[in-house]
């Protein structure tokens, strides 16, 4: 087989080749000063399996690009078979026509992806499963979950909650509570009077005196999860720890969760987390 990175995350592709115990093979990808996109393959790829790891993090739509770019390069090179590798799934909240007027971006994605050539897609922990089904190439959803599901056990903690910080993130929530013999508790946004904005939490479970796990897929501006800290927090929790799968860390989250009563903060690095978004108490899991 053969790997492949683009300008993305090149640090996972290479955590990747050493776990595999295989060289990253090259290639020169480059933007020129009108921002086009530049690709050229150091060797052939003809009938190779090849792996091509590029998540669709921050700049979006430049990686996006340069994702499309680079598997026609590769296809177009002849070889046998392509897998996207795109450990973060992009406009994965674009999955449905929920207003009037309005694309499913997710969809437009799969097709572009499978258009420009790819075989097969690989991702983790979609935000919204059923953007498998945007896709008519096979491929398959990985999930951190037995990595953080290991950490955790690791840890000891005794006395423990998970929590789900939104009812959306219910259902894994509960599959991690069950994994770690531990009860549920979900965080439930509700709508205040007029106002479309505001919103007011209510905790169905118990955490008062117990070690709280907040469960969620990502990460992106830390309000839903601070919400749920400061607000367990404030029903009792002994220690609020915060897993989620993609730490995309918008602002104003670092601020958010700098600010935030929390022990420790488990992501992975399915985006890169430069060094100045590492917080003291933060834990990068690797998916490679
Ligand atoms: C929402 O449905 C997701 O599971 C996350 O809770 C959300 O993407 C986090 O966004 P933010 O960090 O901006 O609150």
């Amino acid at each position: 087989i053969k790997i492949y990175t683009g300008t993305a995350h090149p640090e996972l592709a290479h955590e990747i080749c050493d776990y595999l115990k295989i060289p990253l093979s090259g290639a020169d990808v480059f933007q020129f000063p009108n921002e086009n996109i530049f690709v050229k393959l150091h060797q052939s790829v003809r009938g190779q399996d090849v792996f091509l790891i590029q998540p669709m993090t921050r700049p979006v739509n430049k990686n996006i690009m340069e994702l499309l770019i680079m598997i026609d390069t590769l296809k177009r090179d002849s070889a046998g078979r392509i897998t996207a590798v795109i450990p973060y799934f992009a406009y994965a909240r674009s999955d449905k026509k929920d207003q009037p007027r309005v694309p499913i971006t997710a969809r437009l994605l799969a097709d572009l992806i499978e258009t420009a050539g790819a075989d097969r897609y690989l991702t983790i922990d979609l935000h919204a499963g059923q953007i498998q089904g945007f896709f008519k190439i096979p491929g398959d959803e990985l999930t951190a979950f037995h990595l953080q599901r290991d950490y955790l056990l690791r840890k000891g903690l005794d006395n423990m909650v998970v929590v789900a910080p939104d009812v959306g993130a219910t259902k894994k929530a509960r599959n991690l509570a069950e994994a770690l013999n531990a009860p549920l508790a979900i965080v439930e946004k509700r709508r205040v009077g007029n106002d479309p904005t505001a919103r007011a939490l209510s905790l169905i479970g118990d955490v008062e005196g117990k070690n709280a796990i907040i469960f969620d897929d990502e990460i992106d501006t830390a309000g839903t999860m601070t919400n749920a800290i400061h607000f367990l927090k404030q029903a009792g929790a002994k220690e609020v720890y915060a897993v989620a799968t993609h730490g995309i860390l918008s602002p104003p989250a670092l601020e958010r969760l700098r600010e935030a009563p929390l022990t420790e903060l488990i992501l992975t690095n399915t985006v890169p987390i430069p060094p100045e978004k590492r917080l003291p108490n933060m834990t990068i899991l690797s998916v490679a």
